[in-house]
């Protein structure tokens, strides 16, 4: 081998080293921007692990602007979490027709799950007329995660008027055990269903929180299922709360509060959306679970930017969720 060649594996190793170890920065409270160079508009998020190759299906509100006409659901894809490719409105006003009724509509917290029965991509998201009082849930459904959705149907799950509300697929070992639809239930109590198998109706409300909560969003860890919510104050923010169930059973899930995990009566200024727990880098096997949330800069909400920090878990019932104004996924 001559001195050349040493010198170009020796290039190549630092070359790949450096790569695997490229700092992947996620900053929180600031202006996000997608591939393109423009601010990320997608909030009240929901994240859909692609079932083919593990990358990421961003859904999420559009721009929060004060016409409703314009709101719809904004769809971004990444297959590292960081880099994000706007792929567009995956669902507007226009697909969305309710008998008797007439928009714009309120369109809020979409949520996407993939059905291997049908091979349907199925969104649920919060529908609603402008002053909140039809309380529906909406379905669409969708050949693939980039759209355009169809829309399907809007109704109040198992008769009961939904507002906030969320999808969990329960997932263990790459095995879906059943996805579940949590909401706050006329803003009285939080509410969670099993899903029929084709994911376009509930079968009925079998646990519940007595009190009202939002932001739903529930994970699960070490034999335990975790919900974390917020507090009721429209586009406020306040203390999140989080709950744990002390079995291994959503279905038939009991919560108990295990507080506020930020310490902070704002939660860092944000309200919770989703919980993403993310192959750890540093761990291999175990996961990151990573805190989604919205900081929506109220009352206008056009500078709405995103929060997203690792839980820490001193132990099962011990959680902690630190600020930081920006941390790397290499470190986790
Ligand atoms: C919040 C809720 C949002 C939105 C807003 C409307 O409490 O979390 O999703 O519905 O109220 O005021």
């Amino acid at each position: 081998m001559s001195v050349m060649h040493i010198v170009l594996y020796l290039f190549l190793i630092v070359e790949c080293y450096c790569s695997f170890f490229d700092p992947a920065y996620i900053y929180s409270g600031i202006v996000w921007n997608d591939t393109d160079g423009k601010s990320i508009q997608s909030h009240a998020a929901g994240i859909l692990i692609d079932p083919n190759d593990n990358s990421y299906w961003w859904y999420g509100e559009s721009l929060k602007t004060s016409t409703l006409a314009d709101h719809g659901v904004n769809c971004y894809h990444s297959k590292d979490l960081i880099n994000w490719i706007n792929i567009g409105e995956v669902l507007g006003q226009k697909q969305v027709v309710i008998q008797n009724q007439s928009g714009p509509y309120v369109i809020e917290r979409p949520k996407v799950v993939w059905n291997p029965l049908t091979k349907l991509y199925v969104m649920w998201f919060h529908l609603d007329s402008y002053d909140y009082q039809y309380r529906y849930a909406g379905i669409a459904t969708s050949p693939t995660p980039n759209g355009k959705f169809t829309f399907i149907d809007a109704f109040q799950p198992d008769g009961v008027p939904s507002l906030d509300m969320n999808l969990y697929e329960d997932k263990r070992n790459g095995v879906v055990q059943g996805v579940y639809f949590v909401r706050s239930c006329n803003n009285e109590y939080v509410g969670i269903s099993k899903l029929t198998d084709d994911y376009l109706n509930t079968t009925g409300i079998t646990s519940r929180i007595g009190e009202p909560r939002e932001g739903h969003a529930i994970f699960y860890r070490n034999n335990r299922y975790y919900m974390m919510t917020s507090h009721l104050t429209g586009w406020s923010p306040n203390p999140a709360e989080l709950f744990v169930t002390n079995q291994d059973n959503l279905q038939h899930a009991e919560w108990s509060s295990l507080g506020n995990p930020t310490n902070s009566p704002t939660t860092f200024n944000s309200q919770s959306t989703f919980v993403l727990p993310y192959p750890s880098r540093k761990f291999p096997g175990t996961f990151v679970y990573i805190y989604m949330g919205d900081r929506w800069n109220a009352p206008e909400l056009l500078n709405a930017t995103y929060i997203w920090l690792p839980f820490t878990f001193n132990s099962d019932t011990n959680v902690t969720l630190e600020w930081q104004d920006k941390w790397d996924l290499n470190d986790y």
